[in-house]
């Protein structure tokens, strides 16, 4: 199963992170050159590039496109969605037939804005092409576009560039390499939409060139600020490919940031970026959390689906719960990542009622608690809050890590916030190491009423009330004497 083959890449590049987070630590040889502009800026200049990005920590993807239409049911299949093309083997002609169906005049980029910034959401990244290589602009690049084929007749992502830049939000582009739709990328079998293994050099060297055409048009058109690159594992590309676009896009924005997808996951490890390993700015952890951070100077962002689908699926409602996205986005704010969180609107232009609502749950707790996430870095504490199972194994064979929700800590000059999932009896108890406590109080109290606290040499206590302010997070600040 392709997808599960997909699934098992994604879950060897997981391991990868951990070997080289590992091998980094022993300060390990570079294993791919970096790409010559990535190697020319300096660690600084590289962080003072993404500053926005780490101090955003909380974004939503957005995956549409043609395969919106279908809704995730054809010939009585109903768990389809933007893998459609492949999973069901339409034949092509069958397929671009969806394009002359697709008219989503309900479509309010705004309106779209409005639920990510009420959802505490700093940036948004949208699929601008995604597998099935149908274009969601008017692009040069292909007539295979929303302007050319549907009666909607223009572009989609301009509108929502500039509604989140009037919002104060920023912008950022999903683009796959990988395109089923492409003359380059003839089928190894019959109903099957790509070649995995291997495609004409001359043809290869024509879709580099279009894929530059489309790129150059999302830079200076939409002003994308992220190029988030997928369908990057197929044997023919490389991290020599893959470091090709990423001089050519930086050359066009030097702020521009983007992701390690766009050289080939096999090749390369994610972390350790600035150590000229993979090719990219941030590693993409893909519907999992890592064990464990990575370290100053290695960027990485977890995307998640809200239910089970990337793109739009009309019998999906298994939505995550207000609890568990809250609880994964500190979860991973505590190791120094970032979170991408997907929806999948409808054909209409409609994002699902039920994943607005649970996005404006999610985005009521960033309203009391948000300082406890926005500009943080990760936990001062060591020690990790759970462990690898006994019996369970990730899609690579590696034993799965099983998170325990009991607490976690994020930090920021001066402050270090816990965040309590687990209400302690009386009192939360912590070996502190270097934390000096200088204060204490719950973040949702608005008083601010100063807490009780004792602290050892490294053990430090802190007296709480009897109940949590939050069932979900209660936010423990400790104010520091750094
Ligand atoms: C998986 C899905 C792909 C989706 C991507 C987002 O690879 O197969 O469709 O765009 O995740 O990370």
């Amino acid at each position: 199963m392709k997808i599960k083959t997909k699934l098992v890449h994604r879950a060897v590049l997981m391991s990868l992170i951990a070997a080289a987070a590992a091998a980094q630590a022993q300060t390990a040889k570079p294993t791919v050159p970096a790409a010559p502009v990535q190697a020319a800026e300096t660690p600084a200049q590289r962080d003072a590039r993404m500053a926005w990005w780490r101090e955003a920590r909380f974004g939503m993807f957005i995956h549409w496109g043609l395969y919106a239409v279908p809704g995730g049911e054809w010939n009585g299949r109903k768990d389809l969605a933007e893998w459609f093309m492949d999973e069901t083997g339409i034949a092509r002609a069958d397929y671009e037939k969806f394009a002359a169906q697709f008219n989503p005049t309900k479509y309010d980029p705004d309106e779209w804005v409005r639920i990510a910034k009420d959802a505490g959401m700093k940036y948004i990244v949208i699929t601008s092409k995604h597998h099935e290589g149908f274009a969601m602009w008017d692009t040069k690049g292909t007539d295979y576009n929303i302007a050319k084929r549907t009666p909607y007749g223009k572009g989609v992502l301009k509108p929502l560039a500039e509604a989140a830049r009037r919002a104060g939000l920023h912008f950022g582009t999903y683009y796959s390499i990988m395109d089923w739709h492409d003359p380059s990328q003839s089928p190894s079998q019959p109903g099957k939409h790509y070649n995995p293994t291997k495609m004409d050099p001359a043809k290869k060297r024509a879709y580099i060139e279009e894929m530059k055409t489309e790129l150059a048009e999302l830079v200076r058109e939409t002003h994308t600020e992220v190029l988030w690159f997928d369908g990057e594992w197929m044997d023919w590309w490389t991290n020599e490919d893959g470091r090709e676009l990423y001089t050519f896009l930086r050359k066009l924005d030097p702020n521009l940031i983007i992701n390690n997808r766009v050289g080939n996951s096999r090749a390369g490890s994610l972390a350790g970026m600035d150590k000229g390993e993979g090719v990219g700015d941030f590693g993409t952890p893909e519907q999992n959390i890592p064990a464990r951070g990575f370290g100053p100077g290695v960027y990485w962002e977890t995307c998640m689906t809200l239910n089970d689908h990337w793109g739009y699926n009309k019998y999906d409602d298994h939505w995550k719960s207000t609890e568990v996205v809250v609880r994964n986005l500190v979860d991973i704010a505590s190791k120094g990542g970032n979170y991408l969180l997907n929806v999948g609107p409808e054909a209409s232009g409609v994002i699902p009622a039920p994943a607005v609502a649970r996005l404006r749950d999610i985005g009521g707790w960033l309203k009391v608690n948000g300082e406890s996430i926005y500009g943080t870095g990760p936990t001062p504490f060591a020690g990790d809050h759970g462990g690898y199972s006994t019996s369970e194994k990730n899609d690579d064979g590696k034993p799965k890590w099983i998170p325990k929700w009991d607490w976690r800590a994020t930090s920021k000059k001066g402050k270090v916030y816990v965040h309590l999932f687990e209400w302690p009896d009386k009192t939360f108890h912590v070996d502190a190491g270097d934390v000096q406590a200088k204060s204490a109080y719950l973040l949702a109290d608005a008083k601010h009423a100063p807490l009780k606290f004792t602290q050892n040499g490294k053990t430090l206590d802190v007296q709480l009330p009897e109940k949590a302010l939050d069932p979900i997070d209660t936010v423990l600040v400790i104010e520091t004497k750094d």
